[in-house]
């Protein structure tokens, strides 16, 4: 990129940051009048989401342009044949020898792809599957319904969507979503959880418990796989933030022009992804896109920003996209986790001599909201924090 080019990126990131309240809704009125596209299907305002596009256009044939992206290649098209690592977590409540070879496989996972796959993770497969029903019930409300909870406020607890999590103006992706935080349950985000349909209360808080308590658990074994304590992870959190993406893709008319969701690299320290038995995945390895195959009731773990962070670079955050089929709603369920908010975010002491301090300190509350505002995505992010 070019100094201009990039100076000129770098000014956009401060302006999003700095975006006061009156001028985000400036931005958001100029994003929905151009997204009330009236070129296709006369004025549909495309903040009510994919899902209810389809039921106003049910034998939609064209992709709305508002959808189509530029892609290097069809999307579709991705590297077969590789696959990422497939972890036996049992290791873990093995023997010595057990736990120091699990440990070793998540590690060298963690460098060599940054993403893995968790089987005998022990979370109950009835606990997944009422999660993904209850989704499923979700986005099956009225939009009415569903509009009680949108946002166009990145750092909004609870939020439904569409497209990108910014509401700055950008190339409409094919995906709704549901997004709120989790751990640790606070009173006063527990009772801003959609309270239809009635038991989706209930179902999430106990999958996001046993999401956290997995989580906790990969995090000791990556800690001690960097030579940290076996807490390392789990005591920089402090209380934590757990942020649950439900992501609602619906069938796609021309799914090699566009995609669900962007290249991104995930903001918090370690994400836990379950999918609904459809493939849609694809991580950046080795400068291609791999598809990432689904095991049923197996996770899908990756290193995010925050642990690229805490591990000073030694475990590098990956990008990945979501595409989208034909065919077959597909339905993906997120868990990011990160610091408490406030948390000045910086690499293990341990793991930082004088010279090779890679990163610049930031609140981990800026950081979200930096990473999550911005519609040119990848891994510019962290890029602004590397010094
Ligand atoms: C996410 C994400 C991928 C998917 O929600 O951050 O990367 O497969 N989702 O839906
Ligand atoms: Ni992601």
């Amino acid at each position: 990129m070019s100094t201009a080019a990039f100076l000129k990126t770098f000014m956009h990131f401060r302006m999003e940051l700095k975006c006061s309240s009156s001028e985000t809704a400036k931005i958001s009125s100029i994003t929905s009048s151009r997204h009330r596209g009236h070129e296709n299907g006369g004025g549909f305002d495309y903040r009510k989401g994919v899902k209810s596009l389809l039921e106003s256009a049910p034998h939609l044939q064209k992709l709305p342009s508002e959808f189509v992206l530029k892609l290097d290649q069809n999307p579709m098209d991705a590297a077969a044949g590789s696959d990422i690592p497939t972890i036996d977590l049992s290791g873990l409540d093995g023997s010595a020898e057990q736990k120091a070879a699990t440990i070793k496989a998540i590690g060298d996972a963690c460098v060599e792809w940054g993403f893995f796959r968790v089987k005998d993770h022990g979370i109950d497969e009835k606990v997944i599957l009422e999660m993904f029903e209850v989704i499923e019930e979700f986005f099956g409300l009225n939009l009415e319904e569903k509009m009680k909870y949108y946002s166009e406020d990145v750092l909004s607890p609870v939020r439904y969507g569409t497209s990108l999590n910014t509401p700055l103006a950008h190339k409409l992706h094919w995906r709704d979503y549901l997004r709120h935080y989790g751990h640790p349950f606070p009173d006063s985000i527990f009772k801003l959880w959609p309270e239809n349909p009635p038991h989706y209360r209930d179902v999430a808080k106990a999958y996001l418990v046993e999401i956290w308590k997995l989580t906790m658990k990969l995090g000791g074994a990556i800690s001690q796989s960097l030579g940290l304590e076996e807490d390392y992870f789990e005591r920089s959190l402090g209380e934590g933030v757990q942020i649950l993406a439900c992501n609602y893709y619906p069938p796609c008319p021309e799914p090699d022009k566009t995609l669900g969701l962007a290249a991104h690299s995930d903001h918090g320290g370690i994400t836990i992804l379950m999918e609904n038995g459809v493939e849609g995945l694809q991580i950046k390895h080795d400068g291609a896109w791999v598809s990432v195959h689904d095991v049923p009731y197996t996770f899908v773990v990756n290193v995010g920003d925050y642990l690229e962070i805490l591990s000073n670079g030694r475990y590098k955050s990956i990008e990945h996209r979501a595409t989208v089929n034909q065919l077959k709603t597909r339905i993906s369920v997120a868990v990011g986790h990160g610091p408490e908010m406030s948390t000045i975010v910086k690499p293990a002491a341990p793991l930082v001599n004088e010279t090779d301090g890679q990163f610049r300190s930031v609140t981990y509350k800026d950081y979200v909201k930096l990473q999550q505002s911005i519609t040119s995505r990848g891994k510019n992010a962290l890029e602004k924090l590397k010094i």
